[in-house]
């Protein structure tokens, strides 16, 4: 089996992400994926234990193959993340990884349409359980939904020209696919935009799988039921894609690390919120050049770390 996505960050992931003690410890991936960061840590320490949740069933066997040699020091489990710590009862965990986004696989070997370098059918979503798909997005939203969508999820400056464009093609036929939703936006755009540095349809395609798979909506309730769940020294990873997802996480962290959620105004606090963790990247940290250099997805990477105390 090949595997097609090379883990970001690997190295400073392996860095900030070690176990309070070597005999016992336990971890969730709740973006295991193909399983890269899963596999070197598992590797790293012999005592590991990674629960390994994905959403998409798909990729899962892969990883599901790749984890074979660890026997049950690999646990998957197919579920959303929110959905799993909104419920988890399990032991305290050392730690917590959070890769957001999508994977190589999704673009190269889903056949779910997210590449707009194919011809595929425009579903988009990460876990077939789901109703919503792209196709049901672009032939049935409103002209101006559709344009806010891809203006706040793609912060895509064209927008409303690419939803009015959307909107007369589909009065003709149904948009069905990914190749044919690329042309219609590659035509609606100035000539300008055309030979930019990314493809004109990058950002309308991001913006309709956040839309679809409500990815934006999960990261919060997440991080802060995931904390809970992280013993004293515990320490979480989250690595982000892009602005939208590294602000929500950036100001999860800090409301975290502050504690009390009192207006600034108030004379003392009543809401007798304690701090729950220490920030341990006051920056956050972005890959080497040298990995730029051969792992693309690292470009726009960026990774915050945070203990329990
Ligand atoms: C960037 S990839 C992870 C790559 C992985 N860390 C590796 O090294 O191979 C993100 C993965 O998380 C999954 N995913 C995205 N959002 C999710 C969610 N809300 N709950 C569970 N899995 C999710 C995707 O299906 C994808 O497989």
């Amino acid at each position: 089996m090949e595997f097609v996505h090379y883990p970001v960050m690997a190295k400073e992931v392996k860095e900030f992400l070690i176990p309070i003690n070597e005999s016992n410890p336990l971890m969730v991936d709740c973006t295991t994926g193909e399983g890269g960061h899963t596999f070197m840590m598992l590797n790293t320490h012999p005592n590991l234990t990674v629960i390994g949740l994905d959403c998409d069933e798909h990729i899962q066997e892969k990883a599901k193959f790749r984890m074979k040699e660890f026997g049950d020091r690999f646990i998957p489990v197919h579920t959303w993340f929110d959905d799993y710590f909104k419920e988890y009862d399990g032991p305290l965990l050392d730690l917590v990884l959070i890769d957001l986004g999508i994977s190589i696989f999704h673009y190269e070997e889903s056949n779910r349409g997210f590449s707009f370098k194919k011809e595929e059918k425009l579903d988009m979503r990460l876990n077939e359980k789901s109703e919503l798909t792209a196709q049901m997005v672009v032939n049935t939203y409103k002209e101006d939904d559709l344009a806010n969508i891809i203006f706040k999820y793609g912060e895509e400056r064209y927008s409303r020209r690419i939803a009015k464009a959307i909107c007369e093609a589909r009065q003709l036929n149904e948009i069905t696919s990914s190749s044919e939703l690329e042309s219609i936006i590659f035509k609606s755009v100035p000539q300008g935009y055309k030979h930019g540095r990314i493809h004109p349809a990058t950002r309308t395609f991001q913006a309709l799988r956040i839309e679809v798979n409500h990815e934006l909506d999960r990261i919060e309730s997440t991080i802060t039921n995931a904390v809970k769940s992280l013993k004293v020294g515990g320490r979480m990873a989250v690595i982000s894609f892009h602005s939208l997802e590294d602000r929500i996480v950036k100001w999860t962290f800090k409301n975290l690390e502050k504690g009390c959620t009192c207006p600034p105004e108030a004379m003392r606090c009543t809401c007798g919120s304690k701090p729950m963790v220490k920030i341990l990247t006051k920056k956050p940290i972005v890959a080497t050049d040298e990995e730029n250099k051969i792992n693309p997805p690292s470009r726009s990477a960026k990774l915050r770390v945070i203990e329990r105390i």
